[in-house]
């Protein structure tokens, strides 16, 4: 069981790019916890979307926490400009990383908290090694690369073990969940143990975020209520 208040996340790449400041303030004074901003690099995942400028933007016009998930080949060599231009957190796929534990810790040199992220098909035995120097541990429910797609109900049971793993180890990392997560499966996946819900097309695709975002918490709190 986990009963921390769960976090809101939306995903700007839902967003109207061509609006990005007021939407960002739209979903600031709605209440959003996190900022999520993926980075796509038409490599690692087929798709291309924002770099280090764009976070330099969005860190001028927002005081959120800036949650960037970065779905590119080669992070070791844009984690400085991504820190630079002001990132929270910086969130790397195991699946990218053959020296996962060098890139945690050039995340953490220059002093942004570390994120470790896992595919739908990687195992999460490989977190086991790096579990205590991790802050956030974000687990696909979809395949990267694009909003809008379906969760992958296989993703409750790893949640779950990835909870259990975060709590066995007494890990301080954040457990997150990106894709597919709408009003209607957020409690189910929070039962599962997310603190972090990522949300892109069901929040920005919507009229009133506020109201959205305020539906996200009442499934949160109402999966909170059952499990205690
Ligand atoms: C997928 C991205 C997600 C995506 C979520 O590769 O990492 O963050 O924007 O979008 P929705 O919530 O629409 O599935
Ligand atoms: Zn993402």
């Amino acid at each position: 069981m986990n009963a921390r208040p769960v976090k809101i996340a939306p995903s700007i790449l839902a967003a109207d790019f061509a609006r990005l400041a007021d939407e960002v303030a739209k979903i600031e004074a709605a209440g959003a916890d996190f900022l999520h901003v993926d980075v796509m690099d038409g490599h690692f995942v087929p798709n291309l979307t924002i770099g280090p400028p764009i976070v330099e933007a969005l860190r001028k016009v927002t005081s959120l926490p800036l949650d960037v998930h970065l779905m590119i080949t080669n992070p070791d060599a844009f984690i400085p400009e991504f820190a630079d231009a002001g990132a929270t957190y910086l969130t790397v796929h195991t699946e990218t990383c053959p020296h996962l534990h060098r890139t945690i810790q050039l995340i953490k040199e220059h002093g942004v908290k570390a994120g470790i992220t896992l595919n739908p098909a990687t195992s999460l035995t490989t977190l086991e090694e790096v579990i205590a120097d991790a802050d956030l541990v974000l687990i696909m429910s979809v395949n990267p690369g694009f909003g809008g797609q379906k969760f992958i109900p296989a993703v409750y049971d790893k949640i779950a073990r990835a909870r259990d793993l975060i709590t066995r180890t007494g890990s301080r990392a954040l457990l997150e969940v990106d894709g597919g997560i709408k009003i209607d499966n957020a409690a189910e996946v929070v039962k599962a143990g997310a603190d972090v819900l990522v949300a892109g097309s069901a929040i920005f695709n919507t009229s009133n975020y506020a109201e959205t975002i305020q539906a996200f918490r009442s499934a949160a709190t109402q999966a909170h209520s059952v499990s205690l």
